[in-house]
């Protein structure tokens, strides 16, 4: 850690204990405990910083609730990739202002990805001035500060900067899980698809120090942690930048080695950069789980070069092929946008030719949405609605019609399960996640939630299977 890091954690820290007294003081006005919640909108990376926010809040004294409707204080953790994530995002400040009104002590946050595009947050200050605090993703170490002067009576802060060399290490986290982590490796991204805003609001590449991250998965796994996902916007590249570091393959062989961990996953990586070498190393590798993560956007060559995504049809493909033949048991899933500017039915067709040629296990499939201030928006030849539905359809059929066959073939097969919770639709059944992350429900005791067991995969029902468990 850099020595303007460790300072950094120790204001923090401060303002931590600030905030503590400023709560105690409320409660003992009141007469109650000060409650508050964190809602979460996007992706893995949003739903770690939510854990960092949450701890904050508790080590400050707040009560954690589920639920907005109660709290005293609201923060909505914001994601901004598509347009309807914005939109979820007002729908619920307007569910916020209404219980504001009758309750006018309560207190509305918005921090993420969000604010740190400028249009929407000027909609926000225009629009919502009862958000009495707006952060954005470079600074969310700073939330204890902030939290500190909105306690102290302050409003309106607004608090937003364009980047950060820091990374601030060891403040307070909240885990959801006590046996599984997320794991940030890596923050920001380079490489600047055409259509995508995540490095405007993210910011270049910062990685964090091997050290540092394996003190804390360490520190995880002595507390209990058995499964760990590495994060990251592109794994592959981790390390660039900073002298000497590891590649990462290289701390994917080490996190396995640390005492306890049982399982390692990584999010995401980019297909111009996976190495034989990783491919080598999570073969070899049996703690390393049986799924990868692989956008391919687009199946058509032109597509993706205007998305600048620096891949062909051909080289995705062989590279994906490779991969299955490499590691038979691996669960290939991906990202696929329909409707990128200027795309025909021709390019469609080969999207869905890499769906038939891959065979993904699963996929995750979104129509373009134009985002303010990339390449792509500004493009006159967007496509009209009505196309991209019929495409999005057809590509969207093909995916289905594929992950039912591949889910399959592990039917009738004993594998281990981590098992992370109990089934609330059906009495007596616990819910664990494989290797290649799919999902089994199967009979099971509490009890057995955090431990890695045996299941026989009885019968596949599409995207999941019903089982059970072998001694
Ligand atoms: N419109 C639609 N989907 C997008 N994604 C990123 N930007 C956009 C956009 N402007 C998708 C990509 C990416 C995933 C996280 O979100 O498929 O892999
Ligand atoms: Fe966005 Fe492309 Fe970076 Fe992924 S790799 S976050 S799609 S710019």
């Amino acid at each position: 850690m850099k020595a303007s890091d460790i300072s950094a954690t120790n204001d923090q820290l401060g303002f931590i204990e600030r905030s503590s007294e400023l709560i105690r003081k409320n409660e003992e006005r009141s007469g109650r405990k000060l409650t508050a919640s964190v809602i979460t909108f996007g992706c893995q990376m949003n739903a770690r910083d939510s854990e960092k926010l949450a701890g904050i809040l508790v080590s400050a004294g707040f009560e954690l609730l589920e639920d907005t409707e109660d709290a005293d204080f609201v923060l909505y953790n914001t994601c901004t990739v598509r347009d309807n994530a914005n939109q979820k995002l007002y729908g619920h400040l307007g569910e916020a202002l209404s219980r504001k009104k009758k309750k006018p002590d309560m207190m509305v946050a918005v921090c993420g990805c969000l604010p740190q595009e400028p249009s929407a947050l000027e909609k926000l200050k225009k629009s919502y001035s009862f958000v009495d605090l707006i952060f954005g993703t470079h600074n969310l170490y700073a939330f204890p500060e902030y939290l500190s002067r909105l306690l102290a009576g302050e409003r309106h802060i607004y608090e937003i900067v364009d980047h950060t060399d820091n990374i601030v290490e060891d403040l307070p986290i909240l885990r959801k899980y006590p046996f599984k982590s997320g794991v940030n490796i890596m923050f920001g991204c380079n490489n600047f698809c055409t259509y995508c805003i995540v490095p405007h609001v993210r910011g270049r590449e910062r990685s964090r120090e091997s050290a540092d991250i394996l003190d804390e998965i360490k520190r995880l796994s002595e507390s209990g942690v058995k499964e760990v996902m590495l994060l990251g916007q592109n794994v592959n590249s981790y390390g660039n930048g900073i002298q000497g570091e590891i590649s990462f393959p290289e701390l994917l062989k080490r996190v396995c080695d640390v005492d306890g961990i049982e399982r390692v996953r990584f999010m995401t990586s980019h297909p111009k950069d996976l190495s034989e070498e990783l491919i080598q190393t999570i073969k070899s590798n049996d703690k390393i789980c049986r799924h990868l993560h692989l956008p391919l956007q687009s199946g058509s060559t032109k597509v993706l070069k205007e998305m600048n995504r620096r891949y062909t049809k051909e080289q995705y493909t062989e590279l994906a092929l490779h991969i299955r033949e490499e590691i038979p048991d691996i669960a290939l899933t991906t990202d696929i946008m329909v409707g990128f500017p200027g795309e025909t039915e021709s390019d469609v067709n080969d999207t869905i030719d890499v769906i038939n040629t891959v065979k993904y296990d699963n996929a995750f499939t979104f129509i373009y949405s134009k985002r303010m201030g990339t390449p792509a928006a500004v493009r006159e030849d967007q496509v009209p609605e009505a196309l991209v539905k019929e495409s999005f359809d057809r590509v969207l059929k093909c995916v289905q019609e594929n992950a039912r066959e591949q889910s399959l073939r592990w039917q009738g097969l004993t594998l281990p399960a981590l098992v992370e919770e109990v089934n609330t639709s059906l009495e007596g059944y616990v819910t664990g996640r494989l290797s290649n992350n799919m999902i089994v429900h199967f009979p099971g005791e509490p009890s057995l939630i955090g431990t890695i067991v045996p299941v026989r995969l009885d019968e596949c029902r599409g995207f999941y299977y019903m089982g059970s468990i072998t001694v």
